[in-house]
């Protein structure tokens, strides 16, 4: 027991004691006379910046002794051949150290501060005799996977003579190919003997796809006996050397992959070195790892096979070695070329944890909080949904400049919060379609790329937020109050009604009922908050969101499309005092007053709102009309117009100012597809609004629009807009007006998310 506890002890002290956030090339190698850099990775504090940085070389008894600091001191061993330069603006710093012999060998600490502290790094640098070959040996360099071509020369007897060239394997001289046409299965098909020139004393010989085995000496040969014309050649064949990445744990990196033109038509792969093997993580024939699932996107960048892999949410276990390469099979293949990386992560992150699963119910809604650079408050910030398919994308969905893409109409929008270094987007009337993975960007640092998992259960039961009436369809000049209904487990949070739009969800002023009461008992059937429109105005149609914050933090939200149409009319005359009221009619009688004009609208005699027509209506028959009209309008805006034309030479009495009817439009949640709806009554979009009340998805809580601000802003817009609704065509004219800025507000965006997109794949320049 005892032995049990001092092994786990010491396990736990060797795991804390090993891990430096310093980060750097574990072997080194070179030649005796070459110099070599060796660069050094250290987590982005300003402290780090500007704490001295050491190179040690360790000896007996584990103590480290300096030959270079940043301070200055430079050992005598290094004097005149070794330099220390820190580049703050990367994090790194690079020992050069020229001259190398092979004393240099040895076991080194590459540092942070004092060498007695944990922040170092272990460099192994080997210094080798640079090999000797005889001098009439040509050696040749290569990287795998490309190509070489031998040159062999040879006197003019020998133009008729056999050519060959084999491989010097111990004693024996293996055939690779000879110009009779034999080959060396080994070599099969990626090996080429011809004429050089035209002079006809030199025959190449070409090797493609090179393999780490194909390394070693050569004899080239022409003719046979005394006249015989050899030439060794001696080819090495390097692997490429991992490039390091520094990530910080959660951030994001992106890893480049260039491997020429020769390739540009290959299948692209990303893999992770797994002992011997390399297991593909993403290629471009639609193979991915699960463990990278949401968080990677492969995108190629020109003609010449130049591809990038971006990964976000940067796990510990993503460290490792990862090799790119292209094949037409997707995977790795020996004899292609491939560039190798070395992620490193450091758990000691600046970027902040946040929750990278988020769940939701459907019908409900969800907050989600993104990170980002707390420097950067000004940066755009952007929020996209990856998409799995083919090699992975990821279109923006909302921006904060407000432009949310259009199949999510009514239900997102992004909060930033300046100084906090996040943002939160709300998305609300959840489906399972919805759950996927998101990611929050900015067009700022772009490690600070996180993704977020949205799960969707079904809802277990009634939604905590209900807002009444559910049928909401405004009358034009009258008054119309919503409800929102919220359960006792929410007295104590922030209630808010505001009105969504592409530039997000503008907060209206309120009544909590709720609120008023005397605090010791909470009657659940008294909780609610309402918001009042009077007059509704024709601007007034759109989707209003009722939801719950706690400081900063969103909590759920449930919206409710409002559709207006052209009222009866007769309720400004009904109730005169109405329609001089402002938004501070006393809610309880706002609720009771807008319940009851829906029920009894349809009774009253319609005084037509299409006054320089004066035609008059009665209701029954105006509503037929209308609705009939209404379904021709919806499909062509000019329809109504034209029936106009040629109804009222006929004497029929009609109902104009339905017949110029609000076309509303409402999206439908379930399929994405944009629908017409003739508003007279918004029973089309009956099923929707049941659908996208809020069912307690317990995920959020969320925060703060300076209410404020935006209820004074509201004011004005009250006091300054109660006069009689507009003309019915002018009505339309706006629409229309409104759905073309719309269009060019979403171009605009569509021609910025593809530059975001561009810059979503370029290198972060911290790598
Ligand atoms: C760091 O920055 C310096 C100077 O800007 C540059 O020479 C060096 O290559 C950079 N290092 C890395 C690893 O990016
Ligand atoms: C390397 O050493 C040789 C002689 O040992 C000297 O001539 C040369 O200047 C040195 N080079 C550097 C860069 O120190
Ligand atoms: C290697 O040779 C093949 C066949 O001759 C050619 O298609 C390819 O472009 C060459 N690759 C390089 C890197 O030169
Ligand atoms: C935002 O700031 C508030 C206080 O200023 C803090 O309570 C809250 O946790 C912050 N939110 C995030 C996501 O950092
Ligand atoms: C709302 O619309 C639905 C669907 O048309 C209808 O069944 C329901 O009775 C309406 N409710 C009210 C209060 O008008």
């Amino acid at each position: 027991m005892r032995l049990f506890l001092v092994t786990v002890l010491l396990a736990v002290f060797s795991a804390a004691s090993t891990k430096s956030p310093i980060f750097g090339p574990q072997e080194v190698s070179s030649v005796v006379g070459n110099p070599v850099s060796i660069t050094c990775y250290y987590p982005a504090t300003s402290v780090n910046r500007h704490s001295r940085k050491y190179w040690c070389r360790k000896g007996a008894n584990s103590l480290c002794t300096t030959l270079i600091s940043s301070n200055g001191y430079v050992s005598k061993e290094y004097a005149g051949r070794a330099n220390i330069i820190n580049f703050p603006e990367n994090n790194t710093f690079v020992v050069n150290i020229a001259n190398l012999t092979q004393d240099d060998s040895g076991s080194y600490k590459c540092g942070l501060g004092t060498s007695n502290r944990p922040l170092f790094f272990d460099v192994s640098l080997e210094v080798s005799q640079a090999p000797e070959f005889p001098e009439d040996t040509h050696v040749y360099t290569e990287d795998m996977g490309r190509n070489v071509t031998f040159e062999c020369p040879f006197q003019k007897e020998n133009s008729h003579s056999k050519k060959s060239l084999c491989k010097k394997i111990g004693q024996t001289c293996e055939l690779v190919i000879d110009s009779t046409g034999k080959v060396n299965p080994n070599y099969e098909g990626r090996v080429k003997l011809f004429m050089k020139g035209t002079s006809g004393v030199i025959f190449g010989v070409s090797i493609n796809h090179l393999r780490l085995s194909d390394a070693g000496l050569y004899v080239c040969q022409a003719g046979e006996g005394s006249s015989v014309n050899k030439k060794n050649v001696h080819l090495q064949v390097l692997e490429p050397e991992p490039e390091l990445v520094y990530a910080d744990l959660r951030s994001s990196v992106t890893l480049d992959c260039a491997l020429g033109r020769e390739v540009a038509n290959e299948a692209k792969y990303l893999c992770r070195m797994n002992k011997e093997t390399c297991d593909v993580v993403i290629n471009t024939l639609g193979k991915r790892d699960p463990a990278f699932d949401g968080r990677i996107l492969l995108t190629p960048k020109d003609n010449n096979g130049h591809f990038s892999v971006l990964i976000t949410g940067v796990r510990k276990e993503d460290a490792g070695h990862y090799l790119c390469g292209a094949h037409s099979s997707g995977l790795p293949q020996e004899g292609w070329p491939i560039q190798a990386w070395q992620l490193f992560v450091n758990e000691e992150s600046t970027i902040p944890p946040s929750r990278s699963v988020v769940k939701g119910v459907t019908g409900g809604s969800v907050a989600m909080v993104c990170p980002y650079n707390p420097k950067e408050s000004n940066s755009l910030k952007y929020w996209c949904r990856w998409e799995g398919d083919g090699n992975g994308h990821c279109p923006i969905l909302v921006e904060s400049q407000g432009v949310v893409q259009e199949d999510y109409e009514g239900r997102l929008a992004l909060y930033d919060q300046p100084g906090n270094g996040s943002y939160t987007v709300i998305l609300n009337q959840l489906t399972t379609q919805d759950a996927g993975s998101y990611w929050c960007l900015t067009n700022g640092d772009s490690r600070w790329r996180t993704t977020i998992e949205l799960q969707v259960a079904e809802a277990p039961g009634k939604p905590d937020l209900e807002v009444t009436p559910q049928n909401a369809t405004a009358v034009l000049g009258e008054t119309f109050t919503l409800s929102c209904h919220y359960p006792c487990k929410l007295y104590s949070q922030e209630k808010y009604w505001c009105k969504w739009s592409n530039k997000g969800c503008h907060v209206l002023p309120s009544r909590d009922e709720g609120a008023r009461q005397p605090s010791v008992s909470c009657d659940p059937s008294n909780q609610l908050i309402s918001m009042t429109l009077n007059p509704v105005k024709k601007e007034d149609e759109g989707w209003y969101w009722c939801g719950v914050k706690q400081g900063q933090t969103y909590g759920e939200t449930t919206a409710i499309y409002v559709a207006v149409e052209e009222g009866t009319g007769g309720s400004r005359h009904v109730n005169p005092p109405d329609a001089n009221a402002h938004a501070d009619v006393a809610p309880e009688k706002a609720v009771e007053s807008s319940v009851s004009e829906n029920e009894n609208r349809p009774v009253l005699n319609p005084k037509l709102l299409a006054e320089e027509k004066g035609i008059e209506s009665v209701g029954d028959q105006a509503q037929e009309n209308r609705a009939s009209v209404n379904a021709g309008s919806a499909d062509a805006p000019g329809s109504s117009k034209v029936l106009f034309a040629t109804l009222v030479p006929l004497g029929l009495v009609l109902a104009v100012g339905a017949v110029a009817v609000w076309v509303a439009r409402a999206r439908h949640r379930k399929n994405v597809d944009r629908m017409s709806i003739s508003s007279y009554r918004t029973d089309i979009s009956m099923s929707d609004f049941k659908n996208s009340r809020d069912f307690g998805g317990n995920d959020n809580m969320g925060a703060s629009p300076d209410n404020q601000e935006t209820v004074l802003e509201r004011k004005d817009e009250i006091m300054t807009t109660t006069e009689i609704a507009t003309e019915p065509e002018e009505s339309k004219k706006a629409k229309r007006s409104s759905k073309e800025e719309a269009d060019l507000a979403y171009s605009a965006f569509l021609i910025q998310s593809s530059n975001i997109a561009a810059q979503v794949h370029d290198v972060p320049k911290e790598v």
